[in-house]
């Protein structure tokens, strides 16, 4: 449709609020009718394409709605041409690639729907924001009336799931790619090498994935199915080979890459044995020799080059990851061989020779036709232009160094890839990814010539702490709060609202299939070895893990490395999810009731505090459950005093002196238990002390 048109389509409509647009990502402009499109048992589709993967993907949507609505659809086949009472007019299929059109207009009327777009993909991401529009009344199903012109802001959205650490099984990424088209991500970019582990099969060189992975990777012929798969719904698969540093399991099978002898079997890259502190354990971060490959000698290069081209047949887009990161450069100065070839060719120093290992990777990649993406340690003034660098650092880190901003790198004329403020590692909850300071504070005030340079961003789930079974609840719904802020304007800000959609995805993607609910409630049930798991949910419902690196660290550092993938991701901590919506909900209560006396809000926030002062927790004769016990007896005190402030206010008192003596508490209720923390604390100190403070703008990582 063209621009005049859809403007007066647009002025002709009175306009509804537009929160009752429960889409996320947000569509970039969208007006709202008064009327709707029920959905019955004559709901039928017509499109104009006869490409397949559109076609596959209005039969996904087409049953999915059926499912959902429970309609009974009479047409069974989706009809070409025009005559449904919806419409699909794509243009051409096109190949996936970054930066190709992905608009869409979608029109809804009480009489039809219209959902037209320049490429396959434009409307596949239609068919998503239409799904998130079904809306339910007493009558029944229906589609809002409504116009939508959507296009994303960054053509790059993705999500980075290291699969090296703890392997995530084939349908686990399934899944998780039909959550990513959900909230139109483009990109899974997969981190498929690290000291852990070795995850896709090699022909030319069985041994890396036969002796570096435990048996668990990969074939070549899963990987094709999962590029399909992803394809098929808009989604492009793009690996990642980390070098030189994160390579141990490369060298099990292949000890003559590596720049020490070894010997070398899948695992972490320290030894943590002799570690007694967070301090201990920096300093060897810094020092200790771990495993990299030695880039002084040729057959290294013609190994990787035949490697690389072995894997170009398999990965199709065109680009690679060749990682870069937190390489400490001790493996080198270890090895007299290495060092005498740096002093030959004036090589400086193990800085200096990781440059010249980028740049030789760079002649590589090249010539196999892929575009290189590095991490930010890869940044160097030398660097080419082509090459994509993916920022990640939030602070100094460890490893030391100065975080390098992404002004730097598109100020060098480099693309850039945000990852910094977007690792779903660091459990923090989606407005803290929603917000995104690095990426808001470059917006805001973007150099000169720079338009475009950010290519876009990526959520990034490292799995030191993550299996196949909890990392679901690790991605989502977070990814979903990153999904929009790399596809909506980014004038969409407002966190409330995110979450009451965020709420809406999460029954969406539940429905769908997805197992980030799922396998908390699992736990629960498993734990107590009941189906019924109120009572505790009553409690865990309001728990979420500790945030930043502040349970990693500490499980590396124990005397058995705690990280490795024989650890059992089974505490609580593992299973919670990331956000408490009963925390969201009572929140948006208490500022109803703090700010403006809302009367149906007190009523509200009484029957929940009840609730929890009828918090009854048994001897479940279990130990996770058993642990968590302090949190359930500071939120039965909290509650009870929360209601107590409410009826003394309500009568006028002044609370200043009692206010005073609940302090002790409030701060015992902040200590972490069995590594969660309570996270309505905030609301309940609230109502105890009369005032809501705002929400953290950043949280510590160690
Ligand atoms: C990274 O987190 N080491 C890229």
């Amino acid at each position: 449709m063209k621009k005049f048109a859809f403007l007066l389509w647009v002025l002709s409509i009175p306009s509804l609020v537009i929160s009752q647009i429960k889409v996320i990502p947000f569509p970039e402009n969208v007006s709202t009718g008064q009327g709707q499109f029920r959905i019955n048992s004559s709901f039928s589709i017509s499109t104009t394409t006869q490409d397949p993967t559109l076609i596959k993907a209005v039969n996904r949507f087409y049953q999915q709605l059926n499912r959902q609505t429970a309609a009974y659809f009479i047409q069974d086949y989706i009809t070409p041409g025009l005559s449904g009472t919806m419409r699909i007019q794509p243009g051409n299929a096109q190949a996936l690639s970054i930066g190709m059109d992905e608009s869409y207009q979608l029109a809804v009327t009480p009489q039809s729907i219209d959902l037209k777009s320049n490429t396959t993909i434009g409307a596949i991401h239609g068919l998503q924001t239409l799904l998130q529009l079904l809306t339910k009344d007493e009558q029944g199903f229906y589609f809002p009336e409504l116009m939508i012109q959507d296009k994303p802001r960054f053509p790059w959205r993705g999500l980075m799931i290291d699969v090296a650490r703890h392997f995530i099984p084939f349908d686990v990424i399934k899944r998780n790619i039909d959550a990513m088209a959900t909230v139109k991500m483009n990109v899974l970019h997969l981190h498929l090498t690290d000291d852990e582990g070795f995850r896709i099969e090699s022909k030319q060189f069985a041994k890396l994935h036969q002796l570096g992975s435990n048996g668990q990777y990969y074939t070549q012929e899963e990987m094709k199915q999962l590029i399909q798969y992803a394809a098929e719904r808009g989604i492009m698969i793009i690996p990642e080979f980390d070098l030189p540093g994160h390579s141990q399991s490369w060298f099990v099978g292949y000890p003559e890459l590596a720049s020490l002898p070894g010997p070398y079997k899948p695992g972490p890259r320290f030894n943590t044995d002799k570690v007694k502190s967070i301090a201990d354990m920096m300093v060897m971060v810094r020092t200790a020799p771990t495993p990299s490959i030695d880039p002084t000698k040729e057959s290294v290069y013609q190994f990787l080059e035949k490697f690389l081209g072995e894997m170009k047949n398999l990965f199709p887009y065109a680009y690679v990851h060749v990682g870069a990161d937190e390489n400490n450069g001790a493996a080198w100065k270890a090895n007299p061989q290495i060092q005498q070839y740096m002093k030959k060719n004036s090589i400086a120093d193990t800085r200096a020779l990781e440059d010249y290992f980028i740049k030789r990777m760079y002649g590589i990649v090249s010539k196999q036709k892929y575009r290189m993406i590095v991490w930010e340690e890869g940044f160097t003034p030398e660097l080419p232009k082509d090459v994509i660098v993916q920022k990640w650092k939030s602070d100094m880190g460890p490893m030391g160094g100065t975080p390098i901003s992404i002004a730097n790198i598109v100020q060098q004329g480099n693309d850039v890839l945000v990852s910094s403020g977007f690792y779903l590692d660091h459990h923090f909850p989606a407005y803290m990814y929603y917000q995104n300071q690095p990426l808001s504070q470059y917006a805001s005030q973007p150099p000169a010539n720079a338009k475009g340079k950010v290519l876009g961003g990526e959520a990034a789930e490292w799995t030191e702490i993550a299996d196949g079974k909890n990392i679901e609840t690790r991605i989502w719904v977070n990814s979903a709060a990153i999904a929009e802020r790399l596809w909506s304007p980014a004038s969409q800000t407002d966190v409330n609202d995110l979450y009451t959609r965020l709420m809406n995805l999460n029954l969406l993607l539940d429905a769908q299939g997805l197992q980030h609910f799922a396998n908390y409630e699992r736990s629960l049930r498993a734990w107590k070895g009941s189906t019924d798991v109120n009572d505790l949910r009553l409690l865990t419902d309001v728990l979420t893990p500790i945030k930043g690196y502040k349970r990693l660290i500490p499980k590396m550092t124990m005397p058995k490395n705690k990280t490795q993938a024989t650890a059992p991701l089974n505490e609580l901590a593992d299973c919670l999810p990331m956000n408490s919506f009963t925390k969201r909900q009572f929140r948006q209560l208490v500022t109803a009731y703090l700010q403006n006396q809302d009367i149906d809000a007190a009523k509200a926030i009484r029957a929940q505090l009840q609730a929890w002062t009828y918090l009854q927790w048994n001897s479940y004769q279990q130990p996770t459950l058993e642990a968590i016990r302090p949190h359930a007896v500071n939120l039965q005190l909290l509650s009870k005093l929360a209601l107590e402030a409410m009826d003394e206010r309500d009568k006028g008192v002044v609370l200043l002196d009692w206010v005073a003596k609940q302090q002790d508490l409030l701060k015992k209720a902040a200590q972490p238990v069995a590594e969660t923390e309570l996270d309505v604390l905030p609301e309940l100190a609230a109502l105890i002390n009369g005032k809501l403070a705002a929400e953290p703008g950043s949280y510590s990582l160690f």
